[in-house]
């Protein structure tokens, strides 16, 4: 069974990162959304509410599970039996970075590869922050996220807003 682990921080998943899913739940068997839990990154949406986020998300993908991981990304690889990671590439600015970690991540776990996918070109602007920024902001993201995401924006930012 062809295993892949797509991770990364979903603060929140985007429309474009639903695109790379979509795609990726093509070619494997099963794939695995792992979100991070990273301590030095400060998150809007919580890891449980990241993870809800996207399993309402990707319901309709029967291969696709959503699960977190915390400390090295290798070591979760290993755990999981996976032999891929997926990385969607948006732009050549994504391509040096995610090179890096490519390279890094193939040291530390050699039997793994990296798979970039090259996102659609509708979402090549599209960033978690970006949609962040415009939401708190008042802009309309119904083109950018799920139902499910725009809504928990306009939550949050109603709190904050008080
Ligand atoms: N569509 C929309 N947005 C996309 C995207 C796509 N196709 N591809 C990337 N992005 C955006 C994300 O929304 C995010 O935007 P933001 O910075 O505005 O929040 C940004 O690109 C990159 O975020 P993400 O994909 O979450 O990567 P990351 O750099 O935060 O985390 C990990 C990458 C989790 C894979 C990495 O930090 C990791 O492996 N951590 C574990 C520790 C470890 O093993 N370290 C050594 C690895 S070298």
């Amino acid at each position: 069974m062809s295993i892949a682990v797509y991770p990364g921080s979903f603060d929140p998943v985007t429309n474009g990162h639903i695109d790379i899913v979509e795609k990726s739940s093509r070619l494997f068997d099963k794939v695995i959304i792992a979100v991070v839990h990273n301590v030095t990154k400060k998150a809007l949406f919580t890891l449980d509410e990241r993870v809800a986020l996207i399993k309402e998300s990707t319901g309709h993908l029967d291969n696709v599970e959503v699960d977190c991981f915390s400390g090295l990304l290798a070591n979760y690889l290993y755990e999981k039996n996976a032999g891929a990671i997926i990385r969607g590439l948006r732009s050549i600015s994504d391509f040096e970075y995610e090179m890096h970690m490519a390279m890094m991540n193939k040291r530390l776990i050699p039997e793994v590869d990296t798979i970039f996918i090259i996102a659609d070109t509708e979402y090549v602007f599209v960033s978690s922050s970006g949609v962040k920024e415009a939401a708190l902001l008042g802009g309309d993201v119904t083109s950018m996220v799920p139902p499910q995401v725009k809504a928990g924006l306009e939550q949050k930012y109603r709190q904050i807003r008080g």
